[in-house]
């Protein structure tokens, strides 16, 4: 952070002089602009469009219907509101103060706010690395599984055989170990997609992800909504709406549906992953950060409880078809988009109509989700080498594809995937979230300058509220979640999976990201990085620093500076 009022550019030249002048305070900003200027959305929309295709991922569809009808059905909503207003839109304007106050990638934006903070950002960044490898395998999963809906390819009946014998030709690992034997029926469509995030991600913010998400949010919208309606008029699709909503009021006494609330909307609303501190980096100065907020997180929330519905209405109708209990039927994860719904498809008239929409929806959610998280990891090599668009894009993506596919397309793929899966959530995100709020707020005192920030240019102020909210409830309640965690996880081993693959893939793998987190925080950063210079920081900056009121001060920014600061 600059506290002096000269603001230093590429080899310590000044590009930044302040003058006042007659009472108002003119900031005089002449950049050097060397570095190519820091990519940004081409509006405040396309922001929400994009973190909203972030948030709403595989999580909203096949993990929240399941959580609500196990936490209490309709009266896990008060669990769920209580996690969304407390805890994830607080830590929601956590990230976007960062990234938008920093204006940079993870691990640029904690390294401005304090040397040693940055390697909280490379934590954030390596969890994206793990995610990203298997995120990648479902949607090429889900892809494969539109068009065998299509034509029923599973056989009618045969739809769990199917799906883990001869799709996956998932072996045990107990007795093969880490297999290397190859199956082109995922690793073809895996190398497609790859292909088409890359795409994406080279094309950049404003023209790659920007467009990918306009294109993409509402399309999946569309079909979503097309999906749930066709889902309501299945026979017994209301007695699927009366398990999911029937409220439980006894469940609220239990902790462990509290808990799963919050675990729950941190997940979904992307939050501590180091996605809103990139993307809100990529926002113009002036922008209403908290508005913005509510409508991603409403958004997502809306598009959850829509899944619910349409879930559980077809699940309604599986268990009729099968004479059996809602509860028989219901599940979560891949055994309800893998295997549940394919029976629902094979038995619904119009099924086929059914299951390419909701793999479609699977499609189109993953990647605008995918796309989000590789924008960490591409965005913080940017920042830290300074190199172009595309130079990091292929550098970052090509290795990510050749591991996502050495793991993920092989016959063991399933066994690594939910075990990567289970630590990296416990012992990446949350951990990170939990070291994240404890560091910003206790050790670094950071909160009322955050708070600041958001107050001065959004349509509602935070307020002290939402410093106790994230100082001291997130804290909390992060905690209780790490602890259950590892209570869990030692009690007994994950999975039922040999100790030697937990060791490597699950305990192995979350020490490694801290490590490795740490390690990448003490390599310097070279003339080239946007740490040495930024032009459109050390403008932000200046007017930051010195204008006390941004929307009435004068600002004299020349023409050439300007055009790029508020695109
Ligand atoms: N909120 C996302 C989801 O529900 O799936 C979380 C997420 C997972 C975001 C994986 C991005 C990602 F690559």
């Amino acid at each position: 952070m600059a506290s002096s009022p000269t603001v230093s550019g590429r080899n310590g030249q000044p590009t930044g002089e302040v003058s006042s002048a007659s009472g108002s305070l003119a900031v005089m900003v002449t950049a050097t602009t060397q570095s190519p200027r820091r990519e940004a959305f081409g509006s405040r929309n396309v922001f929400i469009l994009s973190a909203i295709g972030s948030a709403v991922g595989l999580g909203n569809i096949w993990r929240f219907p399941y959580v609500a009808y196990e936490g209490g059905g309709g009266a896990f909503l008060i669990p769920y509101l209580c996690a969304l207003l407390t805890a994830g839109i607080p830590l929601l304007f956590f990230d976007y103060a960062i990234g938008h106050r920093f204006r940079g990638s993870a691990p640029l934006a904690f390294r401005r706010m304090h040397r040693r903070a940055e390697a909280l950002g490379w934590w954030q960044v390596l969890i994206c690395v793990v995610i990203a490898v298997y995120y990648a395998v479902i949607i090429a999963w889900a892809a494969m599984y539109t068009w065998f809906s299509a034509q029923l390819t599973w056989g009618p009946g045969n739809e769990n055989d199917f799906f883990f014998a001869d799709f996956l030709r998932s072996a045990d690992v107990r007795e093969v170990g880490v297999s290397t034997e190859f199956v082109p029926q995922v690793g073809v469509p895996l190398a497609v997609v790859w292909v088409i995030v890359i795409v994406i991600m080279g094309f950049g913010v404003k023209r790659g992800i920007g467009r990918a998400n306009t294109v993409l949010m509402p399309l999946l919208t569309v079909m979503f909504a097309i999906l749930v309606v066709q889902s309501l008029f299945l026979p017994g699709a209301f007695d699927g709406l009366d398990a999911f909503f029937a409220p439980n009021w006894q469940a609220l006494a239990d902790p462990g549906v509290w808990a799963s609330a919050y675990g729950h909307i941190f997940f979904s609303l992307s939050v501590a992953f180091g996605i809103m501190v990139t993307y809100s980096s990529y926002l113009k100065r002036k922008t209403d950060l908290t508005g913005s907020g509510l409508v991603v997180a409403f958004a997502n929330s809306g598009f959850e409880i829509l899944a619910g519905i349409g879930v559980f209405a077809a699940l309604g109708f599986m268990a009729q078809a099968q004479g059996a209990e809602v509860s028989g039927v219901a599940s979560s994860g891949i055994g309800l988009a893998f295997v549940a719904f394919p029976t629902i498809v094979s038995q619904a008239t119009g099924g086929s109509i059914i299951g390419v929409l909701f793999f479609g929806a699977l499609v189109f959610a993953g990647l605008t989700s995918l796309i989000s998280i590789l924008e960490v990891i591409v965005a913080a090599l940017q920042d830290k080498l300074g190199w172009g668009r595309v130079r990091t894009t292929l550098t970052v993506s090509i290795p990510l594809a050749v591991i996502s596919m050495a793991l993920f397309s092989t016959t063991t793929a399933l066994s690594v995937l939910d075990t990567t899966d289970a630590f990296v959530n416990a012992f990446g995100i949350m951990a990170v979230a939990l070291v994240a709020v404890i560091v910003v707020a206790w050790l670094l005192h950071r909160l009322p300058a955050l708070k600041e920030h958001l107050d001065r240019r959004s349509s509602f102020p935070v307020g002290w509220v939402w410093m106790l909210l994230v100082g001291a409830l997130a804290p909390l309640v992060l905690g209780y979640l790490f602890v259950s965690e590892i209570i869990a996880k030692t009690s007994e081993p994950y999975g039922g999976y040999p100790a030697w693959f937990l060791g490597i893939f699950g305990w192995g793998m979350a020490i490694a990201l801290v490590v490795c987190g740490v390690l990448l925080s003490l390599l310097p950063w070279g003339d080239r990085s946007h740490a040495k210079d930024d032009p459109s920081y050390d403008e932000f900056l200046a007017v930051e620093h010195y204008d006390p009121d941004p929307e009435t001060s004068a600002i004299t920014v020349p023409a050439t500076t300007q055009r790029g600061a508020d695109a």
